[in-house]
């Protein structure tokens, strides 16, 4: 049976947008505006859509990084968003994030020893010797060896910088990791190395995975289940497979005729989208998707479609009401 981790409920983050005049709030930036999902243990949950959909901010509020507006995260039974800050702090061990660029979230003036034992110390844990072996042993688990913990991070390329992320995500032995596009900024050379030692990491210690991607080709590989994201909204969530055999929704089928398929003798019509991804600030109405939608119906239009599980995958959409 496969156990939750966290389970998300009408999880909401709107970003005020004020006038700079009065400074008053004039509207919000629905960033994530209603998710229901649950991430099992031990899965990766590939979410994958375009620029600005709200892929980061799903992460960053499930994290409490930032507080949801409406909504609950449900961890081991208790309510993420309504817990106190010791209890949250204490959670958070257990809840770590590894970033998309590792040139910019590495503290540029602190040694590799220092930027992985970091959250050992905040946390206190360890003593100073201890601390040190832990540092010795993680840099041994993400492929870097203990001669690197004195250098900067600057001294390192790309890929290296992210297993320095990786390893200090890792330092407090969590449970779940959200890495927002970890590998968007590395050398496609270099992508499936990460992906790898990635995968290899969730078997060694056991961790769930939400993976944050632009696109379908990148989560392919390592997710298991994939949440497929539109405006703040997710439009579809299925067992990999079944999303790639036979996606419901039609941005889905989009983004999926969008992959480039390795066999030139294979055609395959790609579907292209109409116009560029609406403002969040003033989101279509009824189904957000409607005005770039080829299948778009009257009630498209007027009604937001409820997500729904049909044929035991969950999809937002109209022609299957
Ligand atoms: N701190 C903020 N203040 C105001 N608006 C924000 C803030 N953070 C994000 N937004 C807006 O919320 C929406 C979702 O942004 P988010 O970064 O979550 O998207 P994303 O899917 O991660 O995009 P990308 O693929 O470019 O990383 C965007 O319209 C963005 O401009
Ligand atoms: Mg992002």
């Amino acid at each position: 049976m496969k156990q939750p981790l966290i389970e998300v409920k009408n999880l909401k983050k709107y970003f005020p947008i004020k006038n700079g005049f009065l400074n008053r709030n004039v509207s919000n930036v629905k960033a994530v505006d209603g998710l229901d999902f649950t991430i099992y243990k031990g899965e990766t949950l590939g979410l994958v859509g375009e620029s600005g959909c709200g892929k980061s901010t799903t992460g960053r509020t499930i994290l409490q990084l930032l507080e949801p507006t409406d909504g609950e995260v449900i961890y081991e039974r208790k309510n993420l968003v309504e817990m106190n800050k010791k209890d949250l702090r204490k959670a958070r061990r257990d809840l770590q994030m590894v970033f998309q660029d590792p040139y910019a979230s590495l503290d540029p003036r602190l040694t590799v020893r220092s930027i992985i034992s970091e959250p050992l110390e905040i946390h206190g844990l360890y003593s100073n010797g201890e601390r040190k072996k832990k540092v010795d042993e993680l840099l041994d688990v993400v492929g870097l060896s203990s001669f690197h913990a004195n250098r900067y991070a600057h001294e390192f390329s790309g890929g290296q910088r992210q297993r320095i992320g990786i390893a200090r995500a890792l330092a407090l032995n969590p449970k779940l990791v959200v890495a927002d596009e970890p590998v968007s900024a590395l050398d496609v050379s270099i992508q499936s190395q990460v992906i790898n030692l990635l995968q290899d990491l969730q078997e060694q210690f056991q961790l769930t995975y939400l993976f944050i991607a632009h696109d379908l080709s990148v989560v392919k590989h390592i997710s298991d289940r994939i949440g497929v994201m539109y405006l703040g909204r997710i439009v579809e969530l299925a067992d990999k497979n079944k999303l790639f055999e036979s996606p419901k929704h039609p941005y889905t089928k989009a983004l999926l005729s969008a992959i480039p398929v390795p066999n030139p003798l294979i055609k395959k019509e790609r579907i292209v989208l109409q116009g560029d991804v609406p403002n969040p600030a003033n989101p279509p109405s009824g189904c957000t998707f409607h005005p770039r939608c080829s299948a778009c119906m009257d009630i498209c239009r007027k009604e937001k479609p409820a997500f729904r599980e049909v044929d035991g995958q969950f999809v937002a959409c109209h022609l299957y009401n």
